[in-house]
């Protein structure tokens, strides 16, 4: 049976082509896709996505597996499988801003594209504050006054450093994830693992 994959389009995508390349798999076709959303190999037919969407195709078992930052796991916790990390994709949440504005003495004012996961963070600090949920360049935010600080994902740390801001605080280090739809886990269980086990291995022993 033919697997059907959902990749998270941009930069998750190279870095996991990159990676099948290297298990061996010839990625040419991927490659050299365009603008198309949907290529057909000969194993594996594979969606090109938003990083919340390959979560939602999953889930609804669209998609057999999908690859996905775990922010999207841990901000929308859709029913699917967590399978296993990927070796890339490595980044890290955290609260940051500028170092002024760290200690202001009312309640501090956060943005985000994702709120649930401030909301913890918060909780446990035992902080309360106001949450503005925003779509992206997160960065502006503390830059233009309408927030105090942001919760985001810190790559190589050059975004927040072009913007003159820094670090305050680590929230939790994150990863690309291998998901699965928990049905064809079973259905399709002699299509997917070998697929799965190629990939866990070289995760294991990397
Ligand atoms: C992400 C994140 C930061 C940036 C961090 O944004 O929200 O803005 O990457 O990466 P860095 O530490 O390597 O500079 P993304 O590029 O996904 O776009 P967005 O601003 O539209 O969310």
């Amino acid at each position: 049976m033919k697997i059907n994959i959902a990749l998270t389009k941009g930069r998750l995508e190279k870095q996991f082509l990159q990676y099948l390349k290297s298990l061996g798999f010839n990625i040419e076709p991927l490659e050299n896709k365009g603008r198309k959303l949907f290529v057909e190999a000969e194993e594996m037919t594979f969606i090109f996505a938003k990083g919340v969407d390959v979560a939602t195709y999953v889930e609804y078992g669209i998609c057999d597996l999908g690859i996905i930052g775990e922010d999207i796991l841990v901000e929308y916790q859709p029913d699917v499988f967590d399978l296993l990390p990927l070796p890339f994709g490595k980044c890290r949440f955290a609260l940051a801003g500028k170092k002024s504005l760290e200690n202001v003495q009312r309640k501090r004012r956060i943005a985000t594209k994702y709120p649930n996961i401030t909301h913890r963070y918060f909780r446990q600090k035992q902080e309360s504050v106001d949450i503005v949920k925003l779509e992206g360049s997160v960065e502006l935010a503390p830059i233009l006054g309408l927030a105090d600080a942001i919760v985001d994902i810190v790559e190589t740390g050059t975004t927040l450093k072009e913007n003159g801001l820094e670090i305050l605080d680590e929230v939790q280090p994150i990863t690309a994830r291998l998901i699965a739809n928990r049905s064809a886990l079973k259905i399709k269980k002699s299509s997917l693992d070998p697929f799965i086990k190629k990939l866990q291995q070289e995760v294991i022993f990397k």
